[in-house]
């Protein structure tokens, strides 16, 4: 029997005859990503030469970090943090005109359904913690106040841990609320200093952390998700510069613009108007919103 003359596969052509197997997909978008991630693949291969049991041992972490998820964990999207890809991924579809306030990771302990709270309200709802205010302005690039804008917000408490990591432990949506900006565009509410802390790092993705000799830990944070009708929604947080570890945060989230400056306040009466107890921590930060 004559064979057509075809390509085999060889060390040479791999990605050539891998690439134009796929010349019939149906979605080009699928066949164009698919050419990309195999030609790096297969370079990345030649580059490092894996022996079999090296090639073994890359397919069982990816086993195991599979079998690290479930419906509350995502072992995966670790994967995609602590290599910066979430961040990269985040950066090419979140480029903002300049002036408007940077974007960052969501990260996992996000809960849909928190209070809406009057303008004020603290969310720390068991008054552990060094007692902080936050406040600012939601902006337009243009330096005007942004009106009915919605500021949804969650961090960790003092110890590093969210609400839903300590469940029994912290009251429901402890740390987390939502306010809308008057025609002023100010924000403030009432918190407790947050604290670092360990991304979920019991499974692989905390493992190979081990192993490449870096720590699991993200610097001090607060979270937001901030909306307006006619403005692009932003997700991002603000930072506490002085944390041990800003400069080396394990999912690479931290940019120079979301650091705020957590200033110590000892007027004790401006802590009895706040409710506090002689001192509190001050954190001040405007957020400008990019046009839809
Ligand atoms: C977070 O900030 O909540 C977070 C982000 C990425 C991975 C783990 C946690
Ligand atoms: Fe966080």
């Amino acid at each position: 029997m004559k064979i057509d003359k075809v390509d085999f596969f060889t060390e040479e052509n791999s990605i050539d005859v891998v690439v134009s197997r796929n010349s019939e997909a149906k979605d080009e978008r699928l066949k164009e990503v698919m050419a990309v991630i195999t030609r790096k693949l297969h370079e990345a291969v030649r580059e490092i030469e894996p022996t079999q049991d090296e090639w073994f041992k890359a397919i069982m972490f990816l086993t195991d970090t599979g079998h690290m998820c479930d419906e509350w964990r995502q072992e995966f999207i670790l994967l995609s943090d602590v290599l910066g890809v979430s961040m990269l991924v985040d950066a090419v579809n979140n480029r903002k005109p300049s002036g408007a306030s940077e974007s960052t990771v969501m990260g996992p302990f996000y809960v849909e359904g928190a209070p809406e709270l009057e303008m004020g309200a603290n969310i720390c709802l068991d008054q552990k913690g060094e007692d902080m205010l936050i406040r600012g302005r939601i902006l337009d690039g243009e330096g005007n106040p942004i009106s009915d804008a919605l500021i949804d917000v969650w961090q960790a408490n003092d110890e590093g841990f969210y609400d839903v990591q300590q469940k029994g432990i912290q009251p429901e949506y402890n740390l987390r609320g939502l306010f809308r900006t008057g025609p002023d565009g100010e924000y403030w509410f009432r918190a407790v200093k947050p604290k670092f802390y360990p991304i979920p790092d019991d499974g692989p993705v905390g493992k190979l952390l081990g192993q490449l000799g870096r720590h699991p830990n993200r610097p001090a944070h607060l979270h937001y998700i901030i909306k307006a009708e006619g403005f692009q929604s932003l997700t991002t947080h603000i930072f506490d510069p002085d944390d041990p570890y800003i400069g080396s945060d394990a999912v690479f989230g931290v940019k120079e613009s979301l650091l705020a400056k957590f200033d110590k306040i000892t007027d004790a009466s401006r802590a009895a108007e706040l409710e506090f107890d002689g001192w509190f921590w001050q954190v001040e930060h405007d957020f400008v919103l990019a046009k839809a």
